[in-house]
C-alpha cells in the first residue's frame, strides 16, 4: 500500500457501502485509532470511546438494527424515498445495498459518547465526537480502506447498547463500516463548488 497524500486522501473520501469482507490488518486498526485520539474536544475532554465489533454473530444482530432503522426512514413508500432526484436515488440505491450487508463488514466501528452520568444529554458534547469521525473516516482511506459514516441504527440505539453491553450514560453517535472496498473507485465526491458556498467579507457577496 502506498501512501497517499492529506489532500488526496481529503479530496478523494467518499462513502464506500461495498466492502469486501476480508479482514482488517491488526496494524491499520490501531492507525486508525490512533489517528481518532488525535482529534480535537472541548477543553480537551476526549468524551469518546470506540467500540470495534468484529465478531460475526453480533456483526449479523448489529446489521439487523440497522436494516430496520434504514427501512423504517428510506423504506419502500417511506416519505424520505418520495420524489427523489436521479442523484438521490443513486445514494439511496447504494445506502440499501449497505443496509442488506452491513452486518458482513469486517469490522463495525461505535464512536460513542460518554455523557455525564447525572446530567441530562448535552447537544454541545457531540461537536467533540464528529472531528474523531473525520479522522477516522480519512485514515481509513489514507489506508486504502472504504468506510460510511452512518447513524441510522440510532433509531433503536437500546436495542444496540443491549447487545453490546454498552452503559446508560454512552450513545452510540455513529456507525462506521470499515473495510476493503469491493466495488466502486476512490474519487472526488459530488459537492457544490467552494464559489456558491464561500463568501468575501460580507455575506452574498463573492469572495473570488
Ligand atoms: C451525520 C451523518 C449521518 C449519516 N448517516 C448515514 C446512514 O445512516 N447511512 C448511510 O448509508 N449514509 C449515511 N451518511 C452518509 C451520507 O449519505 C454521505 O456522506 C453523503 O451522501 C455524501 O456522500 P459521500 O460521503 O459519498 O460524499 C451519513 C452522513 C452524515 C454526515
Amino acid at each position: 500500500m502506498n501512501d497517499i497524500t492529506l489532500f488526496e486522501a481529503i479530496d478523494t473520501l467518499r462513502s464506500m457501502r461495498h466492502l469486501k469482507p476480508d479482514p482488517v490488518p491488526e496494524a491499520a486498526l490501531r492507525r486508525i485509532l490512533e489517528a481518532a485520539i488525535k482529534a480535537p474536544s472541548g477543553m480537551n475532554s476526549q468524551p469518546w470511546n470506540f467500540l470495534v465489533v468484529r465478531d460475526p454473530a453480533l456483526r449479523r444482530r448489529v446489521g439487523e438494527v440497522y436494516r430496520k432503522g434504514f427501512l423504517e426512514v428510506y423504506g419502500e413508500g417511506q416519505p424520505a424515498a418520495r420524489n427523489l432526484t436521479p442523484a438521490d436515488e443513486r445514494v439511496r440505491a447504494s445506502a440499501t445495498y449497505l443496509a442488506d450487508h452491513l452486518g458482513e463488514a469486517p469490522v463495525l466501528l461505535f464512536v460513542c459518547l460518554r455523557h455525564a452520568y447525572d446530567q441530562p444529554p448535552e447537544r454541545r458534547a457531540y461537536s467533540s465526537i464528529f472531528p474523531a469521525v473525520q479522522n477516522i473516516l480519512l485514515a481509513a482511506r489514507g489506508l486504502g480502506l472504504g468506510t460510511t459514516l452512518t447513524s441510522l441504527h440510532k433509531r433503536h440505539e437500546g436495542e444496540i447498547k443491549e447487545l453490546l453491553g454498552i452503559p446508560d450514560h454512552v450513545e452510540t453517535v455513529a456507525l462506521i463500516p470499515i473495510g476493503y472496498p469491493a466495488r466502486g473507485r476512490f474519487a472526488p465526491p459530488p459537492r457544490r463548488p467552494v464559489k456558491e458556498v464561500a463568501y468575501g467579507d460580507r455575506w452574498g457577496q463573492d469572495l473570488w
